[in-house]
């Protein structure tokens, strides 16, 4: 899931006596950046660097990129230029950083036209601090090594984007799936899962902080896998599930991001024992046809996945698929994408994330296939796909009328400052009328009386006291 919104980070908690200065951290792209940015932070913070959520009062500012489409990158592009001519005015003499996708991607071309003067890969934080003292007395400072091996099992992120309820954990990084349109592979380097033993510590900790959610992520979840050098026990993503699951009732458990070809049965089984774990699956299709799939090497047929949502359904009958897909891959006809519209009208995904295909330098697809979906070819068939979701959406929030829903509140309403909103375990938002009885981070079994094709609305509601007892008003 990729959505880039820019956000602007701030803690100021326990800054050190002798700050080193203040840096500011701007996040784009998936949820495992923001993750990163969090991990960065809690380097620098150790380091001595204060975290500040105001541009104009740091000293660096470092720019956590995604590379995934040409338009995301732009993007970037353009708030430096927007940054650099603001310091510019101002007469201010600030470092900037880009760090993630686009800084792999990129690496020196970045100094060289003028964007940066730190470059820092994603498995490179560690070097962060370095490479700042070095830009800061005009030295290269560059760091795009991709590892085996990192996965930065003893730093505790400092919770940035938090709202106190929900924290990202990461338990994998990397990509091995080689889907040939895309850069990730290229950008975040081989898969390697993190040991559980540091997984389960950072989740115990954020339950002792009061956290009621966690979300574990990775590019391929369900390829997770230890294996204890010692005595020889396989963890894999399955058991590691059940593993956070057990930490606690009243802890969440989400996951993300799930490959169809990777997911397996054993992962259906211990999400249907336990009530904690979410009932929702991001699973990313990319397209309805099979000929389209083949050339993207997604390794599944229309058919497989077809045959994998139904298994889902039996195991979890109450479960929400989202998904991922592209319009517009090399090759694809307009019988292609009729085939992903009528698998759109077949699976009635909860919700989806819609992109038209952008090529990108080193994939597959870029040097063996050609990019020829004309682009308002590309455009309209987006379009057909997104008019398509909308109304599943908003069929599938209708068939929620009239249910009563476990909510976990995150906070207030971004449209009113006079509503809760919370999700439930399918990760529907809901918002109710505020009430101060309630805080955030409380469970509520809400009635759900209207809804939009994003948002459910609530009515009656119903403090939870027991977690372990059924949804009831
Ligand atoms: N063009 C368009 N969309 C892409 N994605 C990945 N690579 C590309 C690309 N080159 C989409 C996929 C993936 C999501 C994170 O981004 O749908 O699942
Ligand atoms: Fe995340 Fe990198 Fe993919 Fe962007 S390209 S969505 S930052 S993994």
């Amino acid at each position: 899931m990729s959505i880039p919104v820019p956000i602007t980070v701030s803690d100021n908690r326990d800054s050190p006596r002798n700050p080193r200065g203040a840096v500011y951290i701007e996040t784009y792209g998936c949820q495992m950046n923001f993750n990163d940015s969090e991990i960065v932070a809690a380097i620098l913070k150790k380091h001595g660097w204060q975290i500040t959520e105001n541009p104009d009062r740091a000293d660096v500012i470092l720019l956590n990129t995604c590379a995934i489409r040409e338009k995301a990158e732009e993007r970037v592009k353009q708030r430096i230029r927007e940054l650099q001519a603001r310091f510019r005015r101002a007469h201010r003499q600030t470092l900037i950083g880009v760090l993630g996708c686009m800084a792999e991607r990129m690496r020196k071309e970045l100094i060289e036209q003028g964007y940066a003067e730190i470059v820092c890969g994603p498995d490179a934080y560690r070097s962060l601090p370095v490479l700042i003292d070095r830009a800061a007395t005009g030295q290269e400072a560059v760091n795009v090594l991709l590892s085996r091996e990192e996965t930065y099992e003893d730093i505790e992120p400092v919770r940035l984007h938090s709202n106190g309820v929900s924290a990202f954990v990461s338990i994998i990084r990397g990509c091995n799936k080689m889907c040939t349109f895309c850069v990730v592979p290229f950008t975040r380097g081989r898969e390697r899962s993190r040991p559980p033993e540091s997984i389960l510590r950072e989740v115990r900790q954020l339950v002792a902080q009061g956290y009621r959610e966690v979300v574990l992520l990775g590019q391929n979840v369900d390829s997770y896998r230890w294996v204890d050098n010692r005595t020889g026990q396989v963890v894999r993503f399955a058991d590691l599930l059940g593993m956070v699951a057990r930490l606690s009732p009243w802890l969440r458990v989400r996951f993300s991001t799930s490959h169809p070809r990777d997911m397996t049965e054993d992962v259906l089984a211990v999400m249907a024992r336990y009530p904690n774990i979410c009932k929702h699956i991001h699973l990313p299709v990319q397209s309805g046809s099979t000929r389209v799939l083949q050339r993207m090497r997604r390794g599944y047929t229309r058919e497989w996945y077809l045959a994998l949502i139904e298994r889902i359904r039996q195991w979890l009958p109450d479960v929400a698929i989202t998904t991922d897909i592209i319009a517009g891959f090399c090759g694809e006809t307009e019988e292609d994408h009729e085939e992903t519209l009528t698998l759109m009208e077949a699976v009635r995904f909860d919700q989806s994330f819609m992109f038209r295909y952008s090529e990108r330098p080193r994939t597959y697809a870029q040097r063996y296939y050609r990019d020829d979906v004309p682009l308002e070819v590309k455009i309209r068939r987006l379009n057909e796909i997104i008019a398509l979701q909308r109304e599943h959406s908003l069929w599938r929030n209708q068939q929620e009328i009239g249910k009563i829903r476990r909510v976990l509140i995150e906070g207030t309403a971004t449209r009113s400052a006079n509503q809760w909103a919370g999700r439930t375990s399918q990760n529907k938002m809901v918002v109710f009328a505020r009430d101060t009885r309630l805080h955030p981070g409380d469970y509520v079994d809400v009635e759900i009386v209207d809804c939009t094709s994003a948002t459910l609305i609530g009515g009656r509601w119903r403090k939870v006291q027991d977690i372990q007892e059924p949804v009831h008003l």
